[in-house]
Parts: structure tokens; C-alpha cells; sequence
């Protein structure tokens, strides 16, 4: 029988079918001031997401149905590149201790309610520091632009993790910048590296927005004490 592009796009993922719709049904529970920007970004956000109606719905679905399965919503997450929050926000939803991270004081500054700390994730704040997570997430931060601190952030995600921890990195699979061997080379385990090129079917086919990215998913060595 032949695969629709989100089985595909799931089993890509190391998913299954029900886990990525279960992780939209989720998003789609949260209320709506959450939900909005959970699923659509923020409005500091400029790129295709915002400006087409259609795959925005289930923005952040992959991430989250990752989170679900590795049994971390509940856990200490650090978003990189969190922008405004919104995902945060979700995170906490969720019940977990979620902390945003942003080099753009403007998102971070001022935003109630929500654990968001000025940055760069290659040279952390002293406060990020002292602080440890099990997982590491980001979305649509490391393109081109970041090719020369990429190592120096995989090493600083690499140190704010526990043992066991997690970091999971999507992106846009025209724009994305990390190799196997970078992961390799920063003592990352690569549990999975995939990307998927389906641009040109963008706009016709869009079953849900993360069909059109690239994902990774690393696990720092180590034993943790979580049940996975
Ligand atoms: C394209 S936006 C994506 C925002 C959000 N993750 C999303 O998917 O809607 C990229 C964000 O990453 C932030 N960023 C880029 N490089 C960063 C770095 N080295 N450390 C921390 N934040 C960074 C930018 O300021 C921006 O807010």
C-alpha cells in the first residue's frame, strides 16, 4: 500500500502515524492563547510559516510528538532560538520546566509569565550555566549564518545536558548546517539525522508544515535516572 507523505515523513522521524496526529490533537486541546502561537509562531516571526495558512497548523508538531515519545514533556527543557516564548509557553502547558533562550533582547525582554533568558547558546549567560536539562530543542535557528559558532554551540548544548539528555534540532532542509560528524565530533550520539526535500510540493501537499524540514535527534552518552 503506498505511504502518505506524513507516514512517510513520520517513520523519517522515527515516529508512527498515531504519534505525530496524537501530538496535533494535543496541540490542537491547548487554549487557544497558547495554541495560536504554539502552532503558528509568533508575530515576530516573518518566514513562509506566517505568511501561508496552510502547513502553519501544525508547527512545532514534530518536536513535540519527540518530546512525547522520549517521555520528556514533564522534564527541564531548554528552547534555543524561542523567540517570543511561544513554544515555551506550550512546554510549560505540558508541564515541564521549559527555559527559552534568545540573542534578540527585544523577544525576550518583558514577556510574562515565562522563563526566557537573553543569549547566544555559543557563549551562554552565566545564569543558563548553572543550570541542567534533559533536553535541548531548537527549531529554525542554525542556518548559514551560525556555520562558524556551530561547534562551539553544539559543545555549550552538549554541557547544559544531563547525562541521557537529549538535543533535537529542526530545520529547514535547504538552510541547515549540522553533519553527523559535527554531532560525532562534539560527543553527541546521533539516534537520527534525516533530511527531507519535498519543497517543490510545498504549497499542493502540505499535510503538516514539518513534512518540508530536516531533523535531528542526539543523546548526550551517559545514564540518567529517567524512565524513557
Ligand atoms: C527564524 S527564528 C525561529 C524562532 C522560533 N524557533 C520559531 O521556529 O518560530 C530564529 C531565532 O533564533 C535566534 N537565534 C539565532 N541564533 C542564535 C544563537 N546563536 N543563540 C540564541 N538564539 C539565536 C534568533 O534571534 C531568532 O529569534
Amino acid at each position: 500500500m503506498t505511504k502518505t507523505n506524513s507516514e512517510k515523513t513520520a517513520a523519517k522521524c522515527g515516529l508512527n502515524e498515531a504519534e505525530v496526529r496524537n501530538a496535533l490533537r494535543i496541540l490542537r486541546q491547548m487554549p487557544e492563547s497558547i495554541r495560536k502561537f504554539a502552532i503558528c509562531g509568533g508575530p515576530a516571526t516573518d518566514g513562509p510559516w506566517w505568511t501561508n495558512p496552510e502547513p502553519t497548523e501544525c508547527y512545532y508538531s514534530t518536536i513535540l510528538a519527540v518530546l512525547m515519545k522520549l517521555g520528556l514533556t514533564e522534564k527541564d527543557i531548554l528552547e534555543v532560538g524561542c523567540d517570543s516564548g511561544y513554544f515555551v509557553r506550550a512546554l510549560l502547558f505540558h508541564g515541564a520546566n521549559a527555559v527559552g533562550l534568545d540573542k534578540n533582547k527585544d523577544a525576550v525582554t518583558n514577556v510574562k509569565g515565562l522563563k526566557l533568558l537573553h543569549g547566544q547558546i555559543e557563549d551562554p549567560p552565566e545564569v543558563l550555566r548553572k543550570m541542567q536539562f534533559d533536553a535541548v530543542i531548537s527549531k529554525l535557528v542554525f542556518t548559514p549564518d551560525c556555520e562558524p559558532i556551530k561547534l562551539r554551540a553544539l559543545e555549550s548544548i552538549n554541557k547544559l545536558l544531563r547525562p541521557g539528555g537529549y538535543f533535537i534540532s529542526q530545520d529547514d532542509p535547504y538552510s541547515s548546517i549540522f553533519t553527523r560528524k559535527d554531532f560525532e565530533n562534539t560527543n553527541f550520539e546521533v539516534i537520527l539525522h534525516a533530511f527531507k526535500w519535498n519543497f517543490r510540493d510545498y504549497y499542493k501537499d502540505a499535510v503538516y508544515y514539518d513534512e518540508y524540514e530536516y531533523i535531528s535527534i542526539c543523546r548526550k552518552p551517559g545514564e540518567c535516572d529517567r524512565t524513557v
